[in-house]
């Protein structure tokens, strides 16, 4: 019988095997975090081409809140990151969801200022026909920067919120009007939020940067779990987890 070189055999594949799935697990972790700082900066990018740049003093990104509010921006929580110079507050950068695109769910990336009006407004997905109702994204088209930087509540009026074509303020597309209409509305529902819960959106505790297992894209995060009921979520992310409000489920990244 020839067992020792059939041992030997064995230790030394079990030893390539070890050293083998030892070098996968550093390579993934040392890959995740480069992901996750990358998508950290490309969040960091967007957020600041619809704020005034030389006034985000903190980290936007860990000056995170989230809300509840269904009815005005379109899912049970939205992420809000706050931008802050030094203690004024300079924006509220909210993430609502247009539930009634033309074909399907508009994710946005809404800023409004410490006076109400309007930094920007960015698509971040959608899955609008292209040549049609995809002129929203700014890459295609200026529309979505023409329409919407500087207005308000006060300018134009709320009633004037609306597509040309509806009575309103705002352009349509040739032959795409569902489109426009329904990110107008949406703007105008996020400003309401922010009108509505006044300076307490600044004031709410941060809960901190977005964790990389919870997003594998801090912008295109796709719908989170149900909330709890309560208006405003101040819970810490862990109370959150537990409570199904984390915004980790089923990402899907699209820029
Ligand atoms: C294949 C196809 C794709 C369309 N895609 C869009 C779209 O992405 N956005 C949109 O608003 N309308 C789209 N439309 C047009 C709408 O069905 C609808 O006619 C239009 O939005 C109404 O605007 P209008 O009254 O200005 O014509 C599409 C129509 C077809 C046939």
């Amino acid at each position: 019988m020839q067992k020792a070189p059939m041992l030997i055999a064995a230790f030394i594949l079990g030893g390539f095997a070890v050293v083998g799935v030892g070098v996968v697990a550093v390579t993934h972790a040392m890959t995740d975090t480069r992901i996750a700082e990358n998508q950290r900066q490309a969040m960091l990018t967007k957020l600041k081409a619809i704020v005034p740049a030389e006034r985000v003093k903190n980290d936007p990104l860990a000056d995170r809140i989230q809300v509840s509010d269904e009815a005005l921006l379109g899912m049970p929580v939205t992420d809000v990151y706050r931008v802050r110079d030094g203690e004024q507050p300079v924006a509220l950068v909210l993430r609502p969801v247009v539930p009634d695109g033309y074909a399907g769910p508009i994710k946005l990336l809404v800023s409004v200022l410490a006076d109400g009006s309007l930094g920007g407004v960015r698509v971040t997905e959608h899955h609008e026909t292209p040549g049609l109702g995809d002129k929203i994204d700014e890459k295609k088209n200026p529309w979505i920067i023409e329409q919407f930087n500087g207005k308000s509540l006060r300018n134009p009026k709320p009633e004037r919120w609306k597509v040309k074509r509806d009575g309103g303020e705002f352009d349509q597309f040739t032959g795409a009007t569902i489109t426009p209409r329904s990110v107008v509305n949406a703007v105008k529902n996020t400003l309401l939020f922010v009108q509505k819960q006044g300076d307490d959106l600044y004031q709410l505790p941060a809960i901190g940067s977005q964790p990389a297992s919870e997003s594998s894209d801090p912008v295109n995060s796709a719908p989170p779990p149900p909330p709890a009921k309560a208006p405003i979520s101040t819970a810490a992310p862990a109370a959150q987890a537990a409570a199904g409000m984390s915004d980790n489920a089923n990402q899907k990244g699209k820029s």
